[in-house]
């Protein structure tokens, strides 16, 4: 007779060791030339925009021990201009996992190259990354274990993120389905 309870193929996944805050944090650093600039002089956004999803897939790719892609980048904030001559810091941690994606927090930093006032704050960013295998199809990742009350907090932050990003897209589907059903073309 066969045992259906050993026999059974199991409907839940197998769950994954969860990876802590600290594993993926990564920086990346670079001095600012006259190659980054734009038309005003100062540094570029797409140069800065850049470097944050350079850094970003860096922790994604580490978080998740594979490749991963950039699904979206949200609250991109410019806060101070970026110059020739800075070292620009850009610190990225996985605030919070799902299923096969990543929410990636980043903070832009920049200080000139030759002086050591401290580093002031010129940007921020988050992004989510999803984990893909070879054919390019999500893949589960491991989830996040914050160790501190600030990790904590990015990690609640980053769910209301989540809900509010998962919402628009929603609201906005279920606009344009009706607009079709009224039989606007676009
Ligand atoms: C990102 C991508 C893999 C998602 O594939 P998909 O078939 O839509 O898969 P899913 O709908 O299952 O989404 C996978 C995960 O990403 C999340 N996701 C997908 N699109 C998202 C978006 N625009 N914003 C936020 N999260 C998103 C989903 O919520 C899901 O997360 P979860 O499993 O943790 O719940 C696919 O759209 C893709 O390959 N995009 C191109 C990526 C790229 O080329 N980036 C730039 C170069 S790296």
């Amino acid at each position: 007779m066969t045992d259906q309870a050993t026999d059974a193929i199991p409907d839940i996944e197998p769950d994954i060791p969860g990876k802590p805050t600290s594993a993926s944090r990564t920086t990346l650093s670079h001095i600012m030339t006259h190659n980054d600039t734009n038309l005003l002089g100062t540094v570029h956004g797409g140069v800065i925009m850049k470097l944050v999803d350079d850094a970003a897939g860096a922790v994604a790719g580490r978080h998740s021990g594979g490749p991963a892609v950039t699904a979206s980048m949200d609250e991109m904030a410019f806060l101070e201009p970026v110059r020739v001559g800075d070292l620009v810091h850009v610190k990225a941690q996985v605030n919070w996992t799902g299923r096969t994606s990543m929410e990636v927090g980043v903070r832009v930093l920049a200080e000139r190259w030759n002086e050591s006032a401290p580093a002031t704050q010129v940007g921020s960013a988050y992004l989510v990354f999803a984990a893909v295998d070879a054919d390019g199809k999500p893949r589960r990742v491991p989830p996040v274990l914050p160790e501190t009350d600030r990790d904590r907090r990015r990690y609640q932050e980053a769910q209301i993120r989540r809900t509010h990003r998962l919402a628009r897209r929603r609201a906005i589907r279920e606009l344009r389905e009706k607009r079709a059903a009224e039989g606007f073309e676009d």
